[in-house]
């Protein structure tokens, strides 16, 4: 007896000491005990436990047996509904293989896809791009409901305001303007204190729109070529639907000469109040710019 514990001691470091030095095949053994004790046994009910706040709803593990979060958009997923390595994809949401990136050379994955692309109006008023999102949104309060398919009805959103910019004479600029609205919002531009819309007969000045980048948004631009002195002003971008109206402004500053040296042609983006230049008359304050810190 006295002999056995100083045997036992010795086994077990050089089991210790083996299983370090083949840290992998040590883990593999493992791995397949693991797996061997896993194969499905009866489906108890009982012992499983509840999956909480899955935003794409619940699918059944494995063995087919309790619920488990089901994978949501963009994620990767198992395209055979009897692999179980990445899970399967939740409500309303189907696992699809990219063709395109497989163009691309890539090794293609296969992601969770949401089935329907109709836009969803949420209950506060905010349009979602699908049910998926929408889903994804509220799934800590399941018992919220949308308020209608399709896009939301609303007065236009500018999601992205022209900012205000400064160039010397002889150089181009451009104001964009970024809106978002359905039905889909009108977009116009004006020069404060002219109430012609631009372009008008103004063979310097161009108008542009493009829809997107977001569904149901519409991007503007303004550009005005070959500054003039006279070009200075604010620019006032003006959107409106049958639901209301709504504007963002930005500075020109246009610098005599044309010194490169100067880094004077960087955008700088402070908000300017429209309605303060509109209501007051024409006597702008300029010294808040002449000495503004345009280095932002
Ligand atoms: C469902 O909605 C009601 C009232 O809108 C609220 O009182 C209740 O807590 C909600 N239940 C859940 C599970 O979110
Ligand atoms: C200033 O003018 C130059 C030349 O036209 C142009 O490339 C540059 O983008 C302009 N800078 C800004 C901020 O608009």
């Amino acid at each position: 007896l006295k002999m056995k514990h100083p045997m036992v001691t010795a086994v077990l470091v050089v089991l210790v000491q083996v299983s370090q030095s083949f840290p992998a095949l040590y883990h593999r053994s493992w791995w397949r005990l693991l797996r061997e004790g896993d194969s499905c046994g009866k489906c108890d009910l009982a012992l499983c436990s509840e999956p909480k706040e899955c935003p794409a709803g619940t699918v059944l593990d494995r063995c087919g047996c309790c619920p488990e979060c089901g994978n949501v958009e963009g994620q990767i997923c198992d395209l055979d509904q009897g692999n179980h390595f990445y899970g399967q994809c939740g409500d309303n949401l189907e696992c699809r293989l990219d063709a395109d990136e497989a163009r691309f050379g890539e090794v293609p994955e296969p992601q969770c896809v949401c089935k329907s692309q109709e836009s969803i109006c949420g209950p506060e008023g905010k349009t979602y791009e699908n049910i998926c999102q929408f889903n994804k949104a509220y799934a800590m309060k399941r018992n919220i409901s949308m308020k209608h398919k399709g896009p939301c009805e609303s007065a236009p959103v500018i999601s992205m305001p022209p900012q205000d910019v400064q160039n010397f004479t002889g150089n181009d600029v451009i104001f964009g303007c970024e809106v978002s609205a359905y039905p889909m919002p009108h977009l116009e531009w004006k020069k404060k204190g002219n109430k012609m819309l631009l372009p008008g007969d103004d063979t310097h000045i161009s108008v542009q729109a493009r829809g997107g980048p977001q569904k149901y948004g519409v991007t503007g631009w303004l550009q005005i070529q070959g500054l003039k002195k006279s070009d200075e002003g604010i620019y006032i971008c003006h959107t409106k639907n049958k639901y209301g109206a709504t504007y963002a402004a930005a500075r020109l500053k246009v610098i005599d000469g044309s010194s490169p040296t100067f880094a004077g042609s960087r955008s700088v983006s402070y908000s300017i109040e429209y309605g303060e230049y509109y209501d007051h008359a024409d006597d702008e304050d300029e010294e808040q710019y002449e000495s503004g810190d345009y280095e932002n």
